[in-house]
């Protein structure tokens, strides 16, 4: 990490963050306490999510340039987000991130900067 200025350039770019992407929702759809919440096509959904994580962690701005502000919590409000879901939520992308080849430290430091919106997006 220490010679990036970026998560998104430390991982690897791109390539990466669509990785951890596939590898996500695959553990939210077989979630017993996620599934319910999420359509059963889930592609977009996850292109969302990695024009959202690639800015979320320095990458280009993708998600607001095609979306908006982001206001994710806003967006969340539709569904009932409680902290065990939002515990199962990190979980499924702990999971994700063991499964590819980052870093242990950098995918410690990627859950960490992620916990915060999980556990400020709960509203039930
Ligand atoms: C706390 C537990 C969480 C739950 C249960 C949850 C659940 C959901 C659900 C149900 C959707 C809508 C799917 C649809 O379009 O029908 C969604 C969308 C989304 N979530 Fe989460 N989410 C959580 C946390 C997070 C976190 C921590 C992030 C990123 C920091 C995130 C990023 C997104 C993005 C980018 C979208 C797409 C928003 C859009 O429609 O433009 N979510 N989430």
């Amino acid at each position: 990490m220490s010679s990036y200025d970026t998560i998104y350039e430390a991982v690897g770019g791109e390539a990466v963050i669509r990785e951890i992407v596939e590898k996500f929702y695959p553990n939210v759809q077989t979630h017993p306490l996620l599934a319910p919440l999420f359509p059963e096509d889930i592609r977009p959904v996850m292109e969302k999510q990695y024009q959202f994580l690639t800015q979320f962690f320095g990458g280009p701005s993708l998600y607001s340039d095609e979306h908006g502000h982001p206001m994710m919590r806003a967006r969340h409000l539709p569904f009932p987000i409680t902290p065990e879901r939002a515990k199962a939520w990190l979980g499924c992308m702990a999971k994700a991130l063991a499964d590819t080849s980052i870093p242990e430290p950098l995918q410690q430091l990627m859950l960490e900067r992620l916990s915060g919106p999980a556990y400020h997006f709960v509203n039930t």
